[in-house]
This record gives structure tokens, sequence and C-alpha cells, in this order.
């Protein structure tokens, strides 16, 4: 008899890293939400529960990112029965850390393992990407895509997306920090700039180009170059208290570069392995003089991405 039921865990992530906005984002496997997703004869998606760090989302499944996900997954699949969902948050809401993609991908990773005929990772993404824009009121792939890849990952395209997972160089690994803020994603897309000075355009496009070379060629001091959002930063940086002198602190470390994670609150960074518990620690006592409590982490950049568990 085939499984009435399965679980799956999907990883938070960093999206945007710093120089590919919406388009470039990290697995961050030290947190990450779990959906449970059942059969029932009632066709369409039910909401049974949602516990863990977060529990006042929306029950309705259209109105909830793991709901419309897989709403979108059993329209594309049309099984023949409906999915109930089960959400265990592990991902802070508003934290930057990409937990709206987590429980769109979460869901329907659990509820392809249902399909009698399971759907291609891309159309995983595809129907993600419908619950990812219920919560952020846009469509940008750069949680979704590395929640369900896992790793460093660069998405082209978001009518039929191309995804390429980049390499990262040996040794180089990523300091994650949540300041115990909420952002609203909606807020931080909101005060951003529709249009974007050319000189800025070719600096951020040669940023991008450079950081993506770096990657594959092994090249530290391209990538230290090359790590710099000169778009996107600024405009934000005023929503997160102690921002500023966290990103300096961290470069004093030696740090390869530092930003925003995804649209905030939470800071990362690269750094090799040597420095990345001090830029961590840096990066930490920046927030502790705002009065800001943190959670931090050092973690592989090179991680799974959702699985069944
Ligand atoms: N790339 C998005 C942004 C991520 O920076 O607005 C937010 O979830």
């Amino acid at each position: 008899m085939s499984a009435q039921s399965a679980t799956a865990f999907a990883p938070a992530s960093v999206g945007n890293v710093a120089v590919g906005f919406d388009i470039l984002g990290f697995a961050v496997d030290v947190l990450g939400d779990r959906v449970t997703a059942t059969i029932t004869d009632a066709p369409g998606v039910t909401i049974t529960s949602i516990s863990g760090v977060v529990d006042d989302l929306p029950k309705d499944a259209a109105l909830n990112t793991a709901g419309r996900a897989v709403q979108a997954l059993l329209e594309r699949a049309a099984p023949g029965f409906g999915i109930a969902l089960a959400i265990g948050k592990g991902i802070p809401l508003g934290s930057g850390l990409g937990g709206s993609a987590a429980s769109a991908v979460g869901g329907v990773v659990a509820a392809n393992a249902l399909l009698p005929s399971p759907l291609s990772k891309l159309d995983l993404l595809k129907c993600a990407m419908h619950g990812e824009a219920v919560a952020s009121g846009a469509l940008h792939v750069d949680n979704i895509a590395p929640s369900l890849f896992g790793g460093l990952v660069l998405t082209v395209g978001i009518d039929h997306p191309r995804v390429k997972q980049i390499p990262v160089p040996a040794g180089v690994r990523a300091v994650v920090v949540h300041p115990r803020m909420f952002l609203a994603t909606r807020e931080a897309r909101g005060v951003l700039s529709r249009s974007v000075e050319m000189s800025d355009f070719v600096w951020q496009t040669a940023n991008l180009a450079g950081f993506i070379s770096g990657c594959y060629t092994d090249d530290l001091d391209l990538i230290r170059e090359s790590f710099e959002d000169v778009i996107i930063e600024r405009q934000r940086q005023s929503l997160i208290p102690g921002f500023a002198p966290a990103r300096a602190a961290a470069m004093a470390e030696g740090a390869l570069g530092c930003s925003i994670s995804g649209a905030g609150p939470s800071i990362f960074a690269w750094a090799l392995d040597a420095q990345a518990d001090a830029v961590r620690a840096a990066i930490e006592s920046q927030f502790a003089v705002e009065g800001i409590e943190t959670d931090g982490w050092v973690i592989d950049i090179d991680s799974p991405g959702a699985r069944l568990v």
C-alpha cells in the first residue's frame, strides 16, 4: 500500500547573497521547517495545525505559503485526492532567513512523496514559488531554490527557471546572525526604488559576475572584491539597527564580505574557517550595543536541501 503520510524538512536560507538580488541564495541547514502531508478524501488543501516558533499564520490554504504551494502541486498533478498539512515552524517569522520559502518547499516535498507519479524538482520549485508569492507579494526564487536544492544556488528566469548549484571554495564558511526582531519582507521590498543609476547597475553586474567567477575558480580575492551590494543594501540598512557597524566589525575580522540576509534583519558573512567565529562574535557584539539579542551560527554553505524525514 502506498504511503498515506510523509514529512519533509526544508532548511532556512540566505537570499539574496548580496550581489544577486532575488536570484542567488544558499541553504542554512541549522534551522528549518517541518511539514507533514497526509492524503485526504476531500479534494484540495487543508491546514490542520501550525506549531513551533510561529503559530499565528493563516490557516486558509490559499493564504498560507505551504498551503498555496501544495494547491499549485495538486493543480499540476491532479492526483484525485486532497492533502492535509501540519506545519512545524523552526524559522522565526520576518527574520530574513527564508521562513515562508521553507514552509512552501517542505509542503511540496512532503506532498510530492504521496503522488503516484512524483513531480520533478524543477516542477516543485515552480509550485513553491506560488507559496512564496503569498508571503512577499512577489515571485522570487532566491530562498526557494536553495531550500529545495541545497548549497549556493543561482536561478535564472521565473516562468521557465533554470537552477544552477554554484561551487563554494573549500574552507569558506558562512556566518549567519539573527537579531531577535521582526522585519516584514513586504516592508523591506516596499522601500526599494523602482529605478537604478546606470553606474550602480554596471558596478552590481560586475560584482555578480566576479562573485560567481570567483566561486568557480577558487579565487578568494575576486570573491572579496566582488562581495558588495551597491544597490539594495544601502536602501534597506536603516531598517536594521546596528547594521553598518556590524558589517564594519565583520570586515575588520577578515570576512570576505557581509550583507543583509534576504530582506533582513538577519545578517550574513562569508569567512575562512579560521576567522568565522571571530566574525560571528563581532556581528553579535554590535547588535548587543543596540540592546538586541541575537542567535548566531557558523555553517557549511555546501549543505543538503529539503528532504523527507
Ligand atoms: N530576495 C528577497 C528580498 C528575499 O530581498 O526581498 C526576501 O524573502
